[in-house]
């Protein structure tokens, strides 16, 4: 008989396991991906029936899911796997309401579970401590494993305490921490790109590459979150985990095996190269913004100095990219929302087709697209026809995802995440020592921001961001 399989979330009246998670579950159970005898278990404080909770979920998952995905014969067949424990995990004793459930309901005691820390991160250690106490952390056979949300830490110092009140109670390799950019399709592509072809490898490196630009750009503003993000800013919500995970994959070597702890040591690897730059020098390789208007939103400081907006260079310390500076830039309220890595290559060394006088030759350019319009283009020069001499001109040879594969939708991050928690795959997970220095690349340049004596430069809501942008680099890809 196959050991049950039981999905145990935390914070389960929140809106993350509504609108993410439960349709990732729904859409795994759909294709078959999750054993018939899986569970879901939602644990919080509301009172809940199963069935009140499943109605709460039903609501969402109907709004979230596209077209065919959700019907009413579909949800049907997947509620009744959803049950509901109500209690206060974070007290201690707390626990024991779902280890009576266990006791009830799981026949054999050696079942897989998946516990999902979806609620604010002040209250992983003391959810983790009551799980322990309740004897929940450990099994014979089957395994118990812990996925972890972001935000990890606020600073170095507390990832690292965070990650002492863990190992505790958990061993590294029972621990799933969470960035969801990288459970998305075409930032795992990055490393088939690089490495499944002959073609780009050879030229990926500071021999052939002038600099990389990576962009997360957002037209949402903070709306709702203003509580947390005034916190955060956007240097410890998108830079210090996203973006500087999909750098990890633009600039890794190729670990011997694509196992989890090969690659992550890769990961490891490039962080450890990157320039740590101290705060007094922070300013010289960051530019800063804060939307018009962000000072009005509910929750935030009226004086807050948050940026909601970053561009930084980071420099990495080794032979493959010295002098390769890597630009990495996100913000909120902008004019246009996508996601991408874009390669700047350098120019032929020399060039024998004449210019036009004040005419630069624009070197070819990759660039990786991570959404919306998930797709891959390689800029380069073509000749104009039928004009006399040689005239030049930039064209796209392109990629487009959703052409290419037409009836097979990109997944949510989310499936492709729980799935390989499921499974046991950590490979796009983070490890301890990766979030921690992350923090230690990101800290100096956070303080900077925090101690600047003036607030970010303002920008207009649906612009591409402050001008100051520009003094750190002055090709960026224009925003949109
Ligand atoms: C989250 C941030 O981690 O990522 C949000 O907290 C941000 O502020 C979101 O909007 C962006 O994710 P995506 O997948 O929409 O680019």
């Amino acid at each position: 008989m196959a050991q049950p399989l039981t999905v145990v979330i935390f914070g389960a009246s929140g809106d993350l396991t509504s609108r993410k998670l439960i349709p990732a579950l729904f859409n795994l159970a759909q294709k078959g991906k999750l054993p018939p005898e899986a569970r879901v278990v939602g644990v919080a404080r509301s009172e809940y029936t199963d069935e009140a909770f499943r109605e709460h979920l039903k609501g969402k998952a109907k709004e979230i899911l596209p077209g065919e995905q959700f019907s009413e014969e579909k949800w049907a067949a997947f509620a009744p796997r959803i049950h509901y424990v109500s209690t206060d995990a974070t007290q201690p004793g707390g626990a024991k309401p779902l280890a009576d459930w266990f006791a009830a309901n799981e026949k054999e005691p050696n079942g897989r579970r998946l516990y999902y820390f979806s609620v604010s991160p002040y209250y992983y250690p003391p959810i983790s401590a009551a799980l322990a106490e309740a004897g929940l952390n450990k099994s014979e056979n089957g395994y118990r494993r812990l996925v972890i949300e972001k935000p990890f830490g606020t600073d170095r110092a507390s990832a690292k305490k965070l990650n002492d009140e863990l190992h505790k109670h958990w061993d590294e390799t029972q621990l799933y921490r969470i960035d969801h950019y990288l459970g998305k399709d075409t930032v795992q592509n990055i490393l088939v790109f690089r490495f499944a072809n002959t073609l780009f490898e050879p030229l990926w490196n500071a021999q052939y590459i002038d600099h990389v630009q990576i962009t997360v750009a957002e037209k949402v503003t903070v709306e709702g979150r203003g509580d947390y993000y005034d916190k955060s800013g956007v240097m410890r919500d998108m830079l210090q985990n996203h973006i500087l995970q999909v750098l990890t994959l633009v600039a890794m070597e190729d670990p011997n095996r694509y196992t989890a702890d090969n690659l992550r040591n890769e990961k490891m690897k490039v962080l450890s190269t990157v320039n740590v730059r101290p705060e007094s020098e922070a300013m010289k390789v960051m530019a800063l913004g804060q939307y018009d208007g962000y000072l009005n939103v509910k929750g935030v400081d009226p004086k807050s100095k948050t940026p909601t907006y970053a561009a930084i260079k980071l420099d990495l310390d080794n032979r493959r990219w010295h002098g390769v500076p890597f630009y990495l830039r996100s913000g909120k309220g902008l004019k246009a929302r996508y996601s991408e890595v874009m390669i700047q290559f350098k120019c032929p060394a020399r060039l024998m087709f004449p210019l036009p006088p004040n005419e630069m030759l624009q070197c070819n350019r990759l660039k990786m697209v991570i959404q919306p319009n998930e797709s891959i283009q390689l800029n380069f020069q073509t000749k104009v026809p039928d004009v006399d001499g040689v005239s030049l001109r930039p064209h796209n040879l392109s990629f487009d995802y959703k052409q290419a594969y037409k009836d097979q939708a990109l997944p949510e991050a989310y499936e492709r995440l729980l799935l390989d928690a499921v499974q046991g795959d950590a490979s796009l997970f983070m490890r301890a020592d990766e979030i921690e220095r992350a923090w230690e690349i990101m800290d100096p340049l956070i303080a900077a921001a925090d101690h600047a004596p003036a607030q970010p430069e303002k920008y207009a809501v649906g612009s591409a961001g402050p001008s100051s942008a520009d003094k750190l680099l002055d090709c960026w890809q224009p925003i949109g």
